[in-house]
C-alpha cells in the first residue's frame, strides 16, 4: 500500500487515476480547485469502494498562498509520500495573470508543480521508493523556448502557450533528475495521449471550444489516459529509469529541444525566482517553512 498524492483529481484523467489507485487499496490524497467538485468526486469513489482510504484537499494552483496551505495540510496528513502525481493542467485561450503577474497556464502547468515538489520533498524523501510523475503532453513537441519571454508576455496564443508550458514541464523533469541528490527518488514525464476530457473547453473561446470538442471526441477515455500514470505509480521501482519521457507505459524520446540542458538550467533558476526560492537550495531547504 502506497501513500499517493494526485493534483486535479476531481475530473478527467486525474479522477480516473485516483479512482483506480484508491480501488487497488492505496491511500490517496487528491487536490481539487473547487471544494464541491472535490466532495462529489470523493463521494463517487467512496460509493464504489467503501473501504477506500481517499481524501481531498482544496487548492488553487494559480495562487502561491493556496499552494503553501495545501502542502502544509498534505504534509500533516501524510508525513511520507511514495508517489506525487502532478496531473492538474489548464489550457487558456486568452492571456490572464495571477496576482504575482504570472501567466495562468505557465503557473498551473509548470510553476505550481515545481513549487509543490519543493514543498513536499520532506515527505517524498521519507519514502524508500519515492516517485514524481509529471503529466505532460506531446504538445511539448510544438513548444518553443524563448528566455526573453518565459512569462508568455508577447504574441500570446493559447495553443502556443500551452505547448510552451508543457515543454517547460519536461525541462523541469529532466533538470530535477540531473540535480536530484536522493537515489531513492525518481521522476518521470508522461504523455497520456489525446484524451476526451474538458480541458480544452473550460477557459476557451467559442472557437477553441468547438475545435477541442470535435477533436477530443476521437481521443482515449480518461481511464485509458490514466494508464501510464497508474503504471508508473505502481510498477516495480527497479524497472523504471528516472528522468525519462513515457507514453503507453514505455519510454520514448521527447522533442530534440527538450534535451537542451542550458535552457533547462536557465528555466530552473527563473522558476525558482518566481517561487521566491532564489539563492535557496531547492533540495536541502525543501519545504522547511511551507
Ligand atoms: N486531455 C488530453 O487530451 C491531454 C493530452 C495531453 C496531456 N494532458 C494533460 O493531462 C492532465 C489532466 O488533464 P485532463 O485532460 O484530465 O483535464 P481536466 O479534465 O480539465 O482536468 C484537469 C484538472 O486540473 C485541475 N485544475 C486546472 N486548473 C487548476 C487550478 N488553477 N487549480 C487547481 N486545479 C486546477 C482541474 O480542476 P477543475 O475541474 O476545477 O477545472 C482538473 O481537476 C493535464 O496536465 C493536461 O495538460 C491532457
Amino acid at each position: 500500500m502506497k501513500d499517493i498524492v494526485v493534483t486535479g483529481g476531481n475530473a478527467g484523467i486525474g479522477f480516473e487515476t485516483v479512482r483506480e489507485l484508491a480501488g487497488r487499496g492505496h491511500r490517496v490524497i487528491f487536490t481539487s480547485r473547487n471544494t464541491e467538485k472535490g466532495q462529489t468526486a470523493l463521494d463517487r469513489i467512496r460509493n464504489e469502494y467503501p473501504e477506500a482510504e481517499v481524501s481531498v484537499v482544496q487548492v488553487d494552483l494559480t495562487d502561491f498562498e493556496s499552494i503553501r496551505q495545501a502542502c502544509s495540510e498534505i504534509l500533516k496528513m501524510s508525513p511520507r509520500i511514495d508517489v506525487l502525481i502532478h496531473n492538474a493542467g489548464t489550457f487558456q485561450s486568452i492571456r490572464r495573470e495571477n496576482e504575482a503577474g504570472i501567466e495562468l497556464s505557465l503557473m498551473v502547468n509548470h510553476v505550481a508543480p515545481f513549487y509543490m515538489t519543493h514543498l513536499l520533498l520532506p515527505a517524498l524523501t521519507q519514502s524508500p521508493d519515492g516517485r514524481i510523475i509529471c503529466v505532460n503532453s506531446d504538445s511539448h513537441f510544438m513548444g518553443s523556448f524563448d528566455p526573453e519571454n518565459i512569462n508568455l508576455n508577447r504574441r500570446y496564443q493559447g495553443l502556443r502557450a500551452y505547448c510552451r508550458t508543457k515543454l517547460a514541464n519536461v525541462y523541469f523533469t529532466y533538470e530535477f533528475d540531473r540535480r536530484n541528490p536522493y537515489p531513492h527518488l525518481k521522476i518521470f514525464a508522461v504523455h497520456p495521449g489525446l484524451v476526451n476530457t474538458d480541458i480544452g473547453a473550460k477557459d476557451a473561446t467559442f472557437l477553441h471550444r468547438l475545435v477541442w470538442n470535435w477533436r477530443s471526441r476521437s481521443g482515449k477515455t480518461p481511464r485509458e489516459g490514466a494508464e501510464t500514470s497508474i503504471y508508473l505509480a505502481t510498477a516495480e521501482g527497479n524497472e523504471l529509469e528516472s528522468g525519462k519521457y513515457w507514453d503507453n507505459c514505455r519510454v520514448k524520446k521527447s522533442s530534440k529541444l527538450s534535451y537542451n540542458e542550458q535552457n533547462a538550467a536557465f528555466l530552473w533558476e527563473k522558476t525558482a525566482g518566481l517561487c521566491g526560492l532564489e539563492g535557496k537550495e531547492f533540495f536541502q531547504e525543501a519545504g522547511r517553512n511551507p
